[in-house]
């Protein structure tokens, strides 16, 4: 029989950030203990900030006791152990940190602008603790070791789910400002396609500012590449060229471990995942048609229907499945993702894509790379993988990737320490 527990599982874990749920759960109790809404007659204000203080204090001693045991979690990376972790014990999914994360910081930050601890109906949730951790990542990057490449998502990141980066796109000067600081900017996107005039169309507001820009030199200017397919088509910055964008042969920027991957286990796999998708999309009587790439298949909704959430997480969930339990599909990195829309199996994934970036920079540190994105769910999320290849942000919407990257200017800037 199956047990709830099973159920749950099935039902839920590929929707929820371990880590975060365990912070959450862990300043529940004090929420619960001292902030939850007292008789009437005690609701004047001098108590209710009182309660605010005590709450804020709770809550940041919370986020200090978790901040240790990261730098605990860290350290047994160092001495390779980090399956022996306390944090590991209690959050078994948790992976590696580059950083420190000044999580109590980050909190007081964060409460600060949210007024998290002045709530006494709603408790800490789900994006108040991604915020912080945002913050607290910002914070180990600027005290611990500098940062020289941010790369960035695409859709839902810099610009809305399917839309295009145009020239009133307020994220255009603060990916100048990064530019001009002598920073790298890659856009890590899945969105594949092998001629630069799509991408230019997509980005045509940010290369033509760039393009125009009097405030970079050249050398800024060729700060900015574009990959897509998660992993698969680099295309640098070309004045000369119409469409602003050059196609970088993949010779001249692959890994080497990816110089293994065989064209033949390539077709091999996207054929399972085609027919999987295929097969997916006559089950659950999907409105979409298949779209077979070179290096991807998805299926995408036709005659201006939508496919529902539930439908797209089942797809992916399925194809995932399927592929990863292929011959093939263990010789051979891929990502099944549900884009929001649609759901799309790519060759690679972005760690391999982020990592390319670094090298093709001439070996930029883990350590030292930011990537911003929105997919952190561990199935059916792209952004997911790039956390083996650098640390990262964790945004909802191309609003909060512009106040990330002021955030940023701030600390930097000594408006806040
Ligand atoms: P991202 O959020 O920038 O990674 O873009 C993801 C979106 O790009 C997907 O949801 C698709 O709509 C679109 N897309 C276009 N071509 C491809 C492809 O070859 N692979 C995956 N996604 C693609
Ligand atoms: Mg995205």
């Amino acid at each position: 029989m199956t047990t709830r527990y099973r159920v749950e599982y099935a039902l839920k874990s590929h929707r929820r950030d371990q880590l975060i749920e365990w912070i959450k759960g862990l300043l529940a109790v004090p929420f619960v203990l001292h902030s939850q809404p007292n008789a009437v007659y005690q609701e004047h204000s001098e108590s209710l900030i009182e309660v605010a203080a005590n709450t804020h204090q709770r809550y940041a001693e919370i986020m200090r006791d978790v901040e240790k045991l990261i730098l605990d979690h860290i350290e047994h990376q160092r001495i390779n152990a980090p399956g022996k972790s306390k944090l590991k014990l209690l959050v078994p999914s948790v992976g590696s940190f580059f950083t420190s994360l000044y999580l109590e910081d980050a909190f007081k930050y964060q409460d600060a602008q949210r007024f998290i601890s002045r709530r006494r109906f709603v408790a800490p949730s789900f994006n108040d603790i991604r915020l912080i951790l945002n913050s607290a990542q910002l914070l180990g990057l600027v005290r611990q070791h500098g940062l020289d490449l941010v790369t960035f998502d695409g859709d839902v990141t810099l610009y809305d789910d399917g839309s295009n980066l145009t020239d009133d796109n307020p994220v255009i000067p603060r990916i100048i400002r990064l530019l001009k600081k002598g920073r790298k900017v890659a856009i890590v996107t899945a969105a594949g396609y092998t001629e630069a005039p799509k991408y230019y169309g997509r980005l045509k507001g940010l290369m033509d500012s760039l393009h125009t820009s009097p405030q970079l030199t050249e050398h800024q200017k060729h700060g900015l590449i574009v990959m897509g397919g998660e992993s698969n088509f680099l295309f640098c910055y070309d004045p000369t060229s119409p469409d602003l964008l050059t196609y970088v042969p993949r010779s001249e920027w692959v890994l080497d471990e990816m110089t293994l991957w065989k064209e033949d286990d390539i077709t091999e796999l996207l054929d399972i995942a085609e027919s999987s998708l295929r097969a997916c999309a006559a089950n659950l009587n999907l409105p979409a048609a298949v779209l077979r790439k070179d290096r991807a298949v998805g299926v995408y909704p036709i005659n201006g229907s939508k496919i529902s959430r539930e439908q797209l997480e089942e797809t992916v969930l399925v194809v995932q499945n399927t592929v990863e339990g292929s011959a093939v599909g263990s010789r051979l990195p891929f990502c099944a993702f549900n884009g929001g829309r649609d759901v799309f199996v790519d060759i690679g994934d972005k760690s391999w894509g982020v990592r390319a970036c670094q090298q093709y920079f001439g070996g930029i540190e883990r350590t030292r790379t930011l990537h911003v994105g929105d997919q952190f769910l561990s199935a059916g999320a792209n952004d997911f993988k790039a956390r083996l290849a650098s640390t990262t942000a964790w945004i909802t919407s191309p609003a909060e990737t512009v106040q990330l990257l002021d955030e940023l200017e701030d600390l930097e800037s000594g408006n806040r320490s």
